[in-house]
């Protein structure tokens, strides 16, 4: 692997984008690597992966989430190769945000420096308990009215931690059991979308869980997707307005988000897929105006 130094060019849209916009928090892949097993897609990838492709892949996601958003930045780690992975430093809202409690000891090292970085920047930060794992913006995601709260259970998260997030936020939670050990997290297999959609991958939950999706999008808001689609991470799709950013997908795919009005974007992400990962995990949702009222950048 290579290991020269990967410079992170900030894209001059930057400047355009209005302080309003939707703000995200990334982490440059400079110390990113697959150094250990604890998903599938890990599972013969160890020191696998290119550090100059994925820096140059990330480097697209970065612009393409700048045009659209404000990107924060935490610096790397050493010791925490995963911490590119911003989605699971927790889950923020209204400036509040509950820190994961990471299920496997690999990761755990990467919450002190989430912390810090979230004290630093003026959030108010809850721990969440280290007896009940809960791997943050990973397993736990806002409907885009904001009025609820789905939350993945099984692999990583424990159904345990989401009675906490309930009280801290006093909204509506509902607990989705993901079954298939390859969408390990809520964010590989679900995504809310603008317009009151949803896009998802039935075969990863149980029936009970699949009842409350259907619960509260009706048919015409359901946009399912294939295994083929769903094992490139299709699901792992940022979204802001009209805007979907995701790894590569087929054309059945892309034409049915089309036909309903977004514009998709493809960042093609297959360095970060070698820890199981892709564009959504890349990203960590921030409330548009940081808690001091300064605007997010
Ligand atoms: N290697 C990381 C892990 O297994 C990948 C995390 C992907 N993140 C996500 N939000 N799905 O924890």
């Amino acid at each position: 692997m290579s290991t020269q130094p990967i410079e992170i060019t900030t894209p001059s849209i930057l400047a355009t984008i209005p302080s309003t916009a939707a703000t995200f928090l990334m982490c440059p892949p400079k110390l990113y690597d697959v150094n250990y097993v604890i998903n599938p897609w890990m599972a013969g990838n160890v020191h696998a992966s290119s550090r100059t492709r994925a820096a140059e892949q990330w480097q697209r996601l970065y612009e393409a989430v700048s045009t659209i958003a404000n990107v924060q930045l935490v610096e790397p780690q050493p010791g925490s190769p995963d911490m590119v992975f911003t989605a699971n430093a927790g889950l923020e809202r209204n400036g509040t945000v509950a820190i994961s409690s990471f299920f496997h000891p690999e990761r755990q090292g990467e919450e002190p420096h989430f912390r810090r970085w979230f004290e630093l920047a003026g959030y108010k930060v809850i721990d969440t308990p280290r007896a009940t794992p809960f791997e943050g913006e990973g397993d736990a995601l806002f409907s885009t009215d904001g009025t609820r709260l789905f939350v993945g259970y099984g692999p990583r998260t424990v159904p345990s931690s989401h009675q906490a997030l309930r009280k801290i936020w006093g909204i509506e939670v509902t607990s989705l059991h993901l079954t298939d050990p390859r969408f390990y997290h809520l964010d590989t297999c679900f995504a809310p979308l603008e317009g009151g959609y949803v896009m998802y991958f039935p075969e990863a939950f149980d029936q009970a869980s699949l009842d409350k999706i259907e619960a509260f999008y009706p048919l015409e808001k359901r946009i399912i997707v294939a295994e083929s689609d769903a094992v490139c991470f299709a699901c792992n799709a940022i979204n802001v307005d009209r805007t979907i950013i995701l790894n590569n997908i087929s054309s059945d795919l892309r034409h049915q988000l089309e036909s309903r009005g977004f514009d998709v974007i493809e960042v093609t992400l297959t360095e970060f897929l070698k820890a199981g990962g892709a564009a959504k995990c890349l990203v960590m949702k921030l409330s548009q105006v940081m808690p001091d009222g300064r605007p997010a950048r």
